[in-house]
């Protein structure tokens, strides 16, 4: 035994309960009452704390090519930044290539990721291009190599068609793949971006005009759709509405897979952040919707219909941001020129726990969203995504007591901004084990760069819509 976390009160999607943990070669060994160490065993206390498993961010762009720039947290600092906020593995994208095989595309990306990674990495590919019998196949290469998700993209210059998507969905229901769809309808969007623009509307406020609950929900219950034509499960990623949400728990109710992944910054803030002067800093796609459509997430969230919660995370600089004001080229910029996305790995865990600390959800419904459920639906629930004898041991000592207000100096990315600063969460991860080592404590990042393996996943079969 190489380590043993007494005293704690453990926390899983099922239970809670008070229990030792011994931990031996990065894997829980044991889960019991009154374990005793061995000779050379390190004893951690975890009285008066909660021990919880790492959570898993299903949904993460590293070092992400996008808006003319790339994302400012390379694999390195955005795993850092993971493990300072208890998450210990993350899902990034691999975004393929025209003409590329999807093989190709995720050993091409592995090879930035496994020099740099401070924790456990998987990856979800991205389709850009099925024009050929071959691409389609080798979602197959990428199932076998431990790939088994996909998303695709309904928006962006680099999404797919209705033909292609469903040519996916076709594909993956064969193959034993998940496939997760980014829905948002592209032709609403590109007029009601010419309309606005032609009118003078340049600000981050016809960003989420542009990008309305209407034009997020047609394109979730038109994905809904063409997942049951191809009689496959669904992934809706990042779903930030309440039509969505009325979809996705209709389709459940009906025995239909369909998931949904929601993300922090859906749950805490709502379209007002587009009236800041700093609103282009919260933008991100899909964008955050009015109150209502956030109301409908928790109360899916409470009714089961939401299966994780992941970050998005995706940052870019204030510089960057403000070339929604000007371009990098010295044009006036717009809404249009403001690169998508913004960082959350390092607060997810911490915000939802926080909310169960508050007694919004239990703390059981925080593990089952952010670490048990993406393991289940990933096909990675034989090493990780809770606390059992065999799993690995990615673990965080968490302390109810302990609040903090975030503050972008206190975390670990490589950001200049976060639109979570100020915001009081009550409780705080104080430690975090990746497969057994100790890779943050109070406050200080003490893992390794390049000690993060990437995780191969079991084929995923869903047919209903329980995990
Ligand atoms: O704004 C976002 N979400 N940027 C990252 C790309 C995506 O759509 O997930
Ligand atoms: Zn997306
Ligand atoms: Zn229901
Ligand atoms: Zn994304």
């Amino acid at each position: 035994m190489d380590l043993l976390i007494k005293n704690g009160t453990i926390v899983t999607a099922e239970s809670t309960f008070k229990a030792d943990i011994a931990v031996k070669d990065g894997k829980i060994i044991t889960v019991g009452q009154d374990i005793e160490p061995l000779k050379g065993t390190e004893v951690v206390d975890a009285q008066g704390k909660l021990v919880l498993p790492g959570a898993i961010d299903g949904h993460t762009h590293l070092a992400m090519p996008f808006g003319g720039t790339i994302s400012s947290d390379d694999y390195y600092t955005g795993t850092k930044s993971a493990a300072c906020g208890g998450t210990t593995t993350v899902f990034d994208f691999v975004l393929q290539g025209k003409g590329e095989n999807m093989l190709d595309a995720i050993k091409r990306r592995d090879a930035l990721a496994a020099p740099d990674a401070a924790v456990d990495y998987s990856f979800h590919v991205g389709v850009c291009d099925v024009t050929t019998p071959e691409l389609l196949d080798s979602m197959e290469d990428a199932v076998k190599y431990g790939i088994p998700s996909f998303k695709v993209f309904m928006v962006y210059d680099f999404g797919v068609d209705d033909g292609a998507f469903y040519q996916v969905l076709q594909k993956a229901a064969k193959i034993g793949a998940l496939v997760g769809v980014h829905a948002e309808n592209r032709d609403v969007n590109n007029v009601l971006v010419k309309q606005y623009l032609a009118e003078g509307k340049t600000d981050a406020w016809w960003h989420y005009m542009a990008k309305n609950e209407d034009v997020e929900g047609e394109a979730d219950v038109r994905a809904i759709n063409l997942a049951k034509m191809a009689g496959t499960s669904l992934y809706i990623v990042h779903l930030a509405d309440k039509q969505g949400v009325e979809a996705v728990a209709q389709a459940r109710d009906e025995g239909y897979p369909i998931f949904a992944e929601t993300c922090p910054q859906y749950l805490h803030f709502t379209n007002e952040v587009y009236k800041r002067e700093r609103g282009r800093d919260f933008v991100c796609s899909p964008p955050m919707k009015g109150q209502e459509s956030q109301d409908a997430i928790w109360a899916a969230i409470k009714a089961g219909d939401i299966a994780t919660i992941a970050t998005d995370h995706c940052p870019f600089t204030q510089a960057e941001k403000d070339w929604g004001i000007t371009t990098k080229d010295g044009k006036p910029g717009n809404f249009t020129t403001i690169p998508n996305g913004c960082a959350g790995v390092e607060n997810m865990y911490p915000y939802v726990l926080s909310e169960a600390n508050k007694g919004r959800i239990t703390f059981n419904k925080a593990v089952e969203l952010c670490a048990s459920n993406p393991a289940k639906l990933f096909g990675l629930d034989h090493l990780k995504g809770g606390i059992t004898p065999g799993l690995d041991a990615d673990i965080v000592i968490y302390d109810p007591e302990k609040n903090v207000t975030i503050a972008n100096s206190e975390m670990h990315g490589n950001l200049d901004h976060t639109i979570w600063e100020g915001v009081e969460v009550k409780g705080y991860p104080v430690a975090t084990y990746s497969r057994g080592n100790l890779v943050y404590k109070d406050g200080e990042f003490l893992g390794q760069k390049g000690a993060g393996k990437l995780i191969k996943c079991k084929p995923i079969k869903l047919t209903g819509p329980k995990l």
